[in-house]
């Protein structure tokens, strides 16, 4: 399937003007209709470009058929300024296999492979995208590893901006992620302090000027959501994310992409455990699933609004 069929576009207008205009566009995850509703409706009430960004094991999870059926029951057209885009994918196969299934943008995260073998993954990905007129995301720098447990992780490694003009020449690729302090997860961050490395991001941009720069692991793990999970039988002490002034900022420095998977994530539970909580005698799924999709919209809205400055762009 091409994805101009499904109404989707890529991401190369809409990052030039994410960068012309100083905003980023949100890159929400989703795994299910409710998730895909909540974006949608979020995105078209606050008239913001977005971008539906599914990991391999989210796509796994939904089926091909299933994903592209609910992308084609949204009913999109160009002028919705939807992406749909496959978030770490893992291969050239994975990306590929992607790019016929009729995603408009792929990520090839080589990121923990040596630079050279970086560059050749990533080449190949964009060799295959560009016929396609699919847009390729690659990763430079690795950030901690995704956290589902209490507990931080020490394995990350800043993006070196020395590389970047070189990984950009060689690979092709349409937007660059890069490593500043973010991290995936709930658990961020020690203290409420620790600042994202600015310089970094400094420096990669003057090295790379009115390049599209990506920021993973950018949730801000809202604290009412926390302590709202916590109440309702939960446990997630200590969960802390990326501070929302900090995110502004990045958006400023041509961060023009940035993902969100966790807070919805905790948007969804936050939800359901109150509703079961409070209404024990429910049996009637669609009530609770009612709840996650306005808190969930609710969080989007927020976010497109107070973090990504992506409203009334389109
Ligand atoms: O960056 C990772 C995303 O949060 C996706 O996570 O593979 O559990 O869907 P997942
Ligand atoms: P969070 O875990 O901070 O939401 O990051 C999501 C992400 O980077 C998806 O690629
Ligand atoms: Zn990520």
């Amino acid at each position: 399937m091409k994805y101009i069929e499904l109404g989707l576009v890529n991401t190369r207008e809409m990052f030039a003007d994410a960068i012309a205009r100083k905003y980023a566009v949100p890159a929400f995850n989703f795994y299910n209709m409710e998730t895909l509703m909540a974006i949608l409706n979020a995105s078209r009430m606050m008239r913001s470009p977005v971008i539906l960004a599914v990991s391999e094991s989210a796509l796994k999870y939904m089926g091909a058929d299933m994903l592209t059926g609910m992308i084609m029951g949204a009913n999109l057209s160009s002028d919705d300024g939807v992406v749909l885009h496959l978030d770490h994918g893992s291969s050239v196969e994975s990306c590929a296999r992607a790019i016929e299934l009729g995603f408009s943008s792929v990520m090839i995260d080589a990121s923990k492979l040596p630079f050279d073998q970086n560059v050749e993954i990533t080449k190949r990905v964009v060799e295959i995208a560009h016929k396609h007129n699919v847009t390729v995301e690659a990763e430079l720098g690795v950030l901690a590893g995704i956290e589902d447990e209490n507990t931080f992780s020490e394995n990350s490694s800043y993006t070196n901006p020395s590389d970047v003009e070189r990984f950009v020449r060689a690979a092709g690729n349409d937007s660059l992620a890069i490593a500043i302090g973010t991290s995936h997860g709930a658990y961020k961050r020690r203290r409420d302090d620790e600042e994202l490395r600015f310089d970094i991001l400094a420096d990669v941009a003057t090295r790379l000027p009115g390049f599209p720069l990506v920021l993973h692991g950018a949730s801000n793990i809202p604290q009412n959501l926390v302590t709202q999970i916590n109440e309702f039988g939960g446990k997630l002490s200590g969960a802390r994310g990326i501070d929302v002034t900090q995110l502004r900022r990045a958006t400023q420095m041509n961060i023009c992409k940035i993902n969100v998977d966790s807070d919805l994530r905790l948007g969804f539970v936050a939800a359901t455990r109150r509703a079961l909580a409070t209404h024990p005698q429910n049996f009637n799924p669609r009530e609770f699933l009612s709840s996650a999709i306005t808190t969930m919209t609710q969080i989007c809205t927020d976010e497109i609004r107070d973090i990504m400055g992506s409203d009334k762009k389109l």
